[in-house]
């Protein structure tokens, strides 16, 4: 099945279980701004769990479809539990440049698992090659671009939220090179494929750690809480 037939379906379920607009009942992982610029928010992430399956290829965009593909059988069942799971946003493509033979590039595709499963999701089929992954609280910079994400765009836009970090105090986000096998950067993806207009695109970098933003919390209190 084609992944735009496969997010159709998604959403089109997504809308019967959850009541239209589907759109507003997706949920998404929790987090709470930071500090706001203009092109650019830092956000503390809530801990969380994702689901998450590795693919190695040239192509970003093959290989969030590859991934997709896998993540689609689990939430419609295929997973020991046979527990269908409704979808959320955004579907993350976590990106480790040229890390294999040919020029390939170490991909990790990740659906965040639904509120009422986050502390026991359907476990993975085994050699289904899906993982649950628990993350602690995370510190994320995150820059939106609207459009398709894909291959000619996404190092661009890390490149520019990599700009934009140099010239503030978050600069120190990006002091400690990925260590092998980490991500160097992260695309969100919000947006069904059939959305040609306003699509909603974010890449992430990651702090090495949450402290940073903990502390920047607490001093100014002034953080807002989105769901
Ligand atoms: C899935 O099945 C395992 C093993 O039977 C069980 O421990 C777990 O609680 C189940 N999880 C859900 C979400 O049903
Ligand atoms: C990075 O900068 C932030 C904001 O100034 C600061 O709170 C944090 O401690 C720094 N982190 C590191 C690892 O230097």
């Amino acid at each position: 099945m084609g992944y735009k037939m496969c997010v159709w379906m998604l959403l089109a379920m997504a809308a019967v279980v959850a009541g239209a607009p589907a759109v507003d009942s997706i949920e998404s992982p929790q987090y709470t701004v930071i500090h706001a610029e203009s092109d650019f928010e830092i956000r503390l992430y809530r801990a969380s769990t994702w689901i998450s399956t590795p693919v190695e290829d040239i192509s970003f965009s093959k290989a969030t479809q590859l991934g997709f593909h896998k993540l689609f059988q689990y939430i419609q069942g295929a997973n020991v539990n046979n527990s269908r799971v409704q979808m959320t946003t955004p579907v993350l493509t976590g990106i480790v440049p040229s890390a294999g033979p040919f020029c390939s590039s170490a991909f990790a595709i990740r659906f965040y698992v639904p509120n009422k499963y986050q502390d026991d999701p359907p476990m993975p089929l085994i050699d289904s090659d899906l993982t649950v992954e628990n993350w602690d609280e995370k510190c994320i910079a995150a820059r939106p671009f609207t459009g398709f994400a894909k291959d000619s765009n996404v190092a661009k836009e890390a490149a520019a939220l990599e700009a934009s970090l140099q010239k503030t105090q978050w600069a120190n986000i990006t002091d400690n090179e990925p260590k092998d096998g980490e991500d160097a950067y992260t695309i969100a993806q919000y947006s069904s494929p059939f959305k040609i207009l306003g699509r909603v695109n974010e890449v992430w970098v990651s702090f090495p750690s949450s402290e940073g933003c903990r502390a920047a919390f607490l001093q100014t209190k002034a953080g807002r809480v989105v769901s």
